[in-house]
């Protein structure tokens, strides 16, 4: 059988999925975000009483401040992890409200347990940790840093 034939027996539908297998993933420009550095040499402080501070305020809210993650975890701590995932380096970690609040990347899917370490395999590569910043807090300020 020839190869347009055979397509053709599969029908419109099946010919299209065998000929445009990438159709939702295979491409950069499919993907919000983008391959970035990991941060290094994190140090920089939030006044937790300013705007960009606003998502803080509740728990399990996060805002994204030089590729940092930086959330108040579901019990009221401060947490902050790089913003650019382990996996494929994307600028598109978040930290969201499952399982007691994970850092997770939407691109393929990896989730990260509050301190870096990952809780998924999104490919037949190791997952690897997920880089993790210090948090001190001194009054309403809050610094960041290796
Ligand atoms: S880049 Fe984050 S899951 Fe692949």
């Amino acid at each position: 059988m020839e190869r347009k034939e055979f397509l053709r027996s599969l029908g419109a539908g099946a010919a299209f999925a065998l000929t445009f297998p990438c159709i939702h993933g295979c491409s950069k420009d499919e993907v919000d975000g983008n391959i970035v550095e990991e941060p290094t040499g994190v140090d920089f402080t939030v006044d937790l009483t300013s705007q960009e501070a606003q998502a803080l305020v509740a728990n399990g809210g996060f805002i994204l401040k030089n590729l940092v993650v930086i959330a108040k975890n579901l019990e009221g701590n401060y947490v902050a992890a790089s913003q650019v995932c382990s996996h494929e380096s994307y600028d598109q970690v978040r930290f969201v409200n499952q399982d007691g609040g994970i850092f997770y990347c939407d691109v393929h899917g990896s989730r990260f347990a509050q301190n870096g370490t990952p809780l998924n395999q999104v490919d037949s590569k190791p997952a690897k940790t997920l880089k993790i910043y210090n948090t001190e807090l001194e009054g309403s300020v809050l610094r960041i840093f290796e």
